[in-house]
């Protein structure tokens, strides 16, 4: 198998991202910008960069703007070419550059798992594996979705992404219960507890919104009733799949992230991306040093 363990990117942005309405009541929460940048583009890049051929965008009726954004625009770069804005043209025409992206549409936000169940028609069984990007969710630097594929490769099975987190903090997460193989980086998977009170966790692992499936979970989202939230979730299809002897294990990210999904969390990713920002960083900088210096 090679190092490309897949070519199919799935990302579901068909949620309600009831944490940042009312924003969210017209404009989707994927195109938030962080900087100018909608977070998805910058998860596209993401997908495209690992050698994703196509995207997947799981939409619901109401956002079809999410899709718009990779959409072609002829006009647009017409008009900013004749004003000499090449730099803008370049910048506009990235997102429609980056990867061929389609769309499926889950008509209810019936939760994760079902989002993804919605991308079966147009991912083929031949393909033998897939990658899903949250993109509320950005994990840096990028790459980890090759380290993913490399693991497929060695065990087989499905491959996901964890963070090692303070035991303090872990409770905020969704934890999985692992065992050591011979890569320090790279655990075997035997379930996966949400939230967990820190002394009763089973690990300092925490999922993070990368998923490398074997296309066997769409059988097993098909098997699961809903959970919490009356939500089909992911990590159900997951643990039916684990329960029937099918290998799962995680990468361990060592690396930063950013929760684009709700708005505390969000601005700190504005904030820190605005700092690296040749236009805008060492200004901010300054503001920010006086403002904290009130
Ligand atoms: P989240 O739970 O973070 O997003 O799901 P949400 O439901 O939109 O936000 P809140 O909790 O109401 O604020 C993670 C990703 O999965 C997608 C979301 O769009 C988000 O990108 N999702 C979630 C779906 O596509 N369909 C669903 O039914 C649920």
């Amino acid at each position: 198998m090679s190092e490309r363990a897949f070519r199919s990117a799935v990302v579901p942005a068909a949620g309600l991202g009831t944490r940042f309405l009312p924003t969210t009541k017209t404009v989707p929460k994927e195109l938030l910008p962080v900087v100018d940048t909608p977070g998805i583009e910058l998860v596209a890049a993401e997908a495209a960069e690992a050698g994703a051929e196509q995207l997947l965008i799981v939409t619901s009726p109401g956002k079809d703007a999410v899709a718009a954004h990779f959409a072609d625009s002829a006009e647009l770069e017409k008009t900013l070419a004749e004003r000499g804005k090449d730099a803008l043209v370049a910048k506009v025409r990235r997102a429609h550059d980056l990867i061929a992206v389609r769309t499926v549409t889950q008509d209810q936000p019936l939760g994760l798992g079902h989002a993804i169940g919605c991308a079966r028609e147009a991912i083929d069984p031949a393909e033998g594996a897939f990658a899903v990007l949250l993109p509320d969710d950005l994990v840096l630097p990028s790459g980890v979705l090759s380290t993913m594929a490399r693991a497929r490769a060695e065990k087989g099975g499905s491959v996901l992404c964890a963070f090692d987190i303070p035991r303090e903090e872990i409770g905020a997460y969704g934890v999985f219960d692992v065992s050591d193989t011979d890569d320090p980086d790279v655990k075997q998977v035997h379930g996966m507890v949400e939230k967990p009170a820190p002394d009763e966790a089973p690990s300092t692992f925490a999922a993070a919104g990368r998923y490398l499936l074997d296309v066997a979970i769409f059988d097993a989202i098909d098997r699961i009733t809903p959970g919490a939230g009356g939500e089909l979730q992911v990590t159900d299809a997951i643990a039916l799949l684990i329960s029937e002897g099918h290998p799962v294990h995680v990468v361990v990210h060592r690396g930063g992230r950013h929760d684009l999904g709700n708005p505390g969390s969000y601005v700190r990713a504005f904030v820190d991306f605005a700092l690296e920002h040749p236009d805008y960083g060492a200004e901010l900088r300054a503001w920010l040093t006086a403002r904290l210096a009130d």
